[in-house]
């Protein structure tokens, strides 16, 4: 299972880079706003120093919602660097700029994503990765968990290329569910991937074997 980080903070990004676990990056326009990066130049800038840390893919997210904004908009993203997935929302318009840039060979990653019938839509329009938000489906009472299920079964059953990447992770519960459920993808905080390192056992255990080393 590939691990993303979901920030726009450049020294988090870093850290997670520098644990050797890191597959990529997501960002959002919520997560861009988060580090006061503003204006499209300063934007535009932001993912490029985000491709400079990592060295796996790095989602890139649209604002517009209209076909031709969306494809303008992604095509610039695209440009920017190699490793740029463009970010587009689940919605009818998003669905046709999905294949338009599958068709080109630009990588994408659908968003928003809160149905199988929705995956069902991203992966038949050749999404490279496509975003279930498990964490807010809880918030509301829906087990984010069984989206996941869902969706493998559904690609399983069919062969889709599309990579189930499984976003607005909150914890590190939820990493451990999806690896087991077959998520092909997680992106998370910092915070709930070095969540997976601790365990009191560890700690009390490599006490000990400090201690008695200097015995
Ligand atoms: O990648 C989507 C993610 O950023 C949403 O997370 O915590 O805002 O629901 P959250």
């Amino acid at each position: 299972m590939k691990f993303f980080i979901d920030t726009a903070n450049l020294a988090q990004i870093k850290e997670a880079q520098d644990l050797g676990v890191l597959d990529g990056v997501t960002t959002n326009p919520s997560l861009m706003a988060k580090e006061g990066i503003k204006g499209q130049e300063n934007i535009l800038k932001h993912y490029v120093d985000i491709c400079n840390i990592v060295t796996g893919d790095v989602s890139a997210e649209v604002i517009s919602t209209d076909f031709d904004g969306m494809v303008k908009e992604g095509e610039a993203l695209a440009k920017l660097h190699p490793r740029i997935v463009v970010k587009i929302p689940m919605i009818k318009d998003g669905v046709k700029a999905i294949k338009y840039f599958t068709e080109k060979g630009i990588k994408t990653n659908c968003t928003l994503v809160f149905s199988a019938g929705q995956a069902l839509l991203a992966a038949k329009a050749g999404a490279t990765y496509m975003s279930p938000f498990i964490g807010r489906l809880d918030d509301v009472s829906t087990d984010g968990l069984n989206l996941i299920e869902d969706i493998r079964i559904i690609y399983d059953n069919y062969g889709y290329e599309t990579e189930i990447l499984a976003a607005s992770v909150r914890h590190p519960m939820h990493i451990i569910e999806c690896a087991k459920i077959g998520a092909d993808v997680i992106t998370a905080p910092l915070s709930a991937i070095t969540a997976l390192l601790k365990h009191p056992l560890t700690d009390i255990g490599l006490a000990q074997f400090l201690a008695d080393a200097k015995k």
